[in-house]
């Protein structure tokens, strides 16, 4: 396959950024969409040019690392599909993609299609764990966990943090992010000690870092890579209410304002 890349090059955060075309040639089509950038960066390098710059890790769907908006969609439109996973066949001979980093005001370009995803990291350490000592390792039934809580857990912790939810939001917001975290250890026994105190820190970390509000468009759920479902942003606003609910009874409990 031959293509041509209509690539976002940025020098650094602060400076302009335009899109420059590149040649992709003798590209396999079992190829991922990061070894075609790696072809290009090859090429690029034996010229005495400045390689593109893209984050990747694992390049197999599990660290959450790679973050392309390919031809306007996050992670390239394939349903549950991360940029590293994605293959060249779904392309055709002659295309032209253009690649682009995330787009969102708390994740800002720090070089070309790499951005600065630490307001995530910052959410997680606001609450996103468990600090009650849990022992050692149980006996599988020693903590009875109910199947349909242990699934909904499940599914929430497939969450990677890559933030597609939030480049594909037009608010930019995390909410699917952060409903995915907080649910994730609302749903089994050992998050639940935290669980108010969890869901007012991660939120209120959310809205610090500047991210958008929920308006429901779905389009977070539609790019996520590991396809978190809408419902759990549902789950984290009842986890928020209640916590709110029980700190106001709590203050008023103590005298203290209203
Ligand atoms: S909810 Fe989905 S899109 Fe958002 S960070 Fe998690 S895996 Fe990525
Ligand atoms: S590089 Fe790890 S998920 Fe894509």
């Amino acid at each position: 396959m031959n293509l041509t890349l209509r690539v976002w090059r940025q020098k650094e955060r602060n400076s302009p950024g335009r899109i420059v075309e590149y040649r992709a040639s003798n590209i396999i089509p079992d190829m991922s969409f990061l070894e075609v950038l790696d072809v290009v960066n090859e090429e690029l390098i034996a010229k005495g040019e400045e390689p593109i710059a893209f984050d990747s890790d694992c390049r197999e769907g599990i660290c959450g690392t790679c973050s392309l908006v390919i031809n306007g969609i996050a992670h390239g439109g394939q349903r549950g599909t991360t940029a590293c996973q994605l293959h060249m066949r779904r392309f055709k001979d002659g295309d032209t993609i253009t690649v682009e980093p995330w787009r969102a005001k708390s994740f800002p370009v720090l070089r070309d299609l790499v951005t600065d995803r630490s307001a995530f990291d910052r959410i997680i350490a606001a609450g996103g764990f468990v600090s009650v000592n849990t022992g050692g390792c149980p006996d599988g039934n020693a903590l009875p966990v109910p199947k349909i809580e242990a699934d909904a857990a499940m599914d929430a912790a497939s969450c990677i943090g890559c933030g597609a939810c939030v480049a594909a939001c037009k608010n930019a917001s995390a909410m699917l992010f952060v409903a995915a975290k907080i649910s994730h250890l609302a749903h089994l026994p050992q998050g639940r000690s935290e669980r108010e105190r969890r869901a007012l820190a991660m939120v209120n970390q959310m809205d610090a870092e500047g991210f958008g509000s929920c308006t429901v468009t779905g389009s977070c759920e539609a790019v996520c890579p590991k396809e978190i479902s809408l419902d759990f942003i549902a789950k984290m606003n009842r986890e928020y209410g209640k916590a709110i609910l029980k700190g106001d009874v709590r203050i008023r409990a103590e005298g203290g304002a209203g």
